[in-house]
């Protein structure tokens, strides 16, 4: 087990302590999300018809389809095809998303990142789909998916009510899971906003480091130097709240706190300086 020792002085509060309680909770949630997802299959096999939503009963309405629908032609459909027949175009296509593994379209030129993710075991659930569409670096640090996000909740609902029309049984997926409320992982703008105090960081680090390499060289283990410092954060609270799947880095993240990370993106955007 890796523990981050702080030096004396310092020690955790009793908010940090709350916090990770929440933390665990959600991430709790997250597990219980990723427990039991379905193979990944294939466009080929797509439903020939969408059925008409008024018809499909659903035990927790998602949102509103209809205005998922024109979301969907507006923010996605330029580079994605959901439906009969559905192929690859900028993005792959996306029938059968809930309950997919990340990455799982045999022959889409995927990027490293999100093949890693896929790896690890990120499937696709209300959750997760909910959070990379919000803000697609937070779970991928690497993707190719140039998109700036969607901001706002509700339109996100709506957006994946309809793209659950086209998984396998609308109204019966399993129902833990893409009905699934979303568990608290927004960042609040105070914590992207936490100056990072790059001498703790410097400290902290050490630990990273056994892993990471400090010249940025990515053999294996993903690089964290030298990013965008908000990407990083984003990056780590996935983590901490279970939204990356990776188990030894999502247990490093929750022993640290926001100010932590903030230190730790700090001190990695600047490491040579
Ligand atoms: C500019 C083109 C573009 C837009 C717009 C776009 N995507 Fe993507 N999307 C991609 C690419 C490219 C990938 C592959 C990502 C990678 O390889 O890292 C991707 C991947 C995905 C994945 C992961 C698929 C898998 O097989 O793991 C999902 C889910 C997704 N996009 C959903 C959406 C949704 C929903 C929207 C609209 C809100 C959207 N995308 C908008 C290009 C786009
Ligand atoms: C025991 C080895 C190990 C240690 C120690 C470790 N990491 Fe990691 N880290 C990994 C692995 C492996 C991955 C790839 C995980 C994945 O695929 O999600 C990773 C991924 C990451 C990522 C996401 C990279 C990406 O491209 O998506 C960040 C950010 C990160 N680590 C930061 C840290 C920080 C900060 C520390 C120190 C507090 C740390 N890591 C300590 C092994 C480690």
């Amino acid at each position: 087990m890796l523990t981050i020792t702080p030096p004396p002085g310092q020690r955790r509060g009793q908010a940090g302590l709350r916090r990770s309680l929440t933390t665990l909770l959600a991430a709790m949630a997250a597990a219980a999300a990723l427990a039991g997802p379905v193979a990944a299959q294939s466009g080929d096999s797509a439903p020939e018809t969408v059925q008409s939503t008024t018809t499909i009963p659903r035990a927790v309405e998602l949102g509103d389809v209809e205005h998922g629908r024109e979301l969907w032609e507006f923010e996605c459909a330029a580079c994605h095809e959901m439906g009969p027949g559905a192929g690859d175009g900028i993005g792959p296509q996306l029938n059968r998303v809930f309950g997919r593994r990340a990455a799982a379209v045999a022959d889409f030129p995927y990027s490293d990142s999100i093949r890693r993710m896929g790896r690890d075991g990120l499937y696709w659930t209300f959750r997760t789909l909910d959070a990379y569409i919000e803000n697609p670096y937070a779970l991928v640090s690497g993707t190719r998916m140039s998109y700036a996000g969607l901001d706002d909740e509700g339109d996100r609902a709506d957006l994946l009510a309809f793209m659950r029309l086209y998984s396998d049984q609308p109204g019966d997926i399993p129902e833990a899971e893409p009905t699934a409320r979303r568990v608290e992982v927004e960042l609040p703008p105070e914590v992207l906003e936490i100056r990072g105090d790059r001498e703790w960081g410097e400290f902290l680090a050490s630990e990273c480091t056994t892993c990471h390499q400090r010249d940025g060289a990515a053999a294996g283990i993903p690089s964290i130097t030298y990013w965008p410092e908000d990407r990083f954060v984003v990056a780590m609270h996935a983590y901490r709240e279970g939204l990356r799947p990776h188990q030894v880095m999502q247990n490093i993240a929750r022993r640290l706190t926001d100010e932590d990370i903030a230190a730790l993106a700090t001190y990695f955007a600047t490491i040579d300086d």
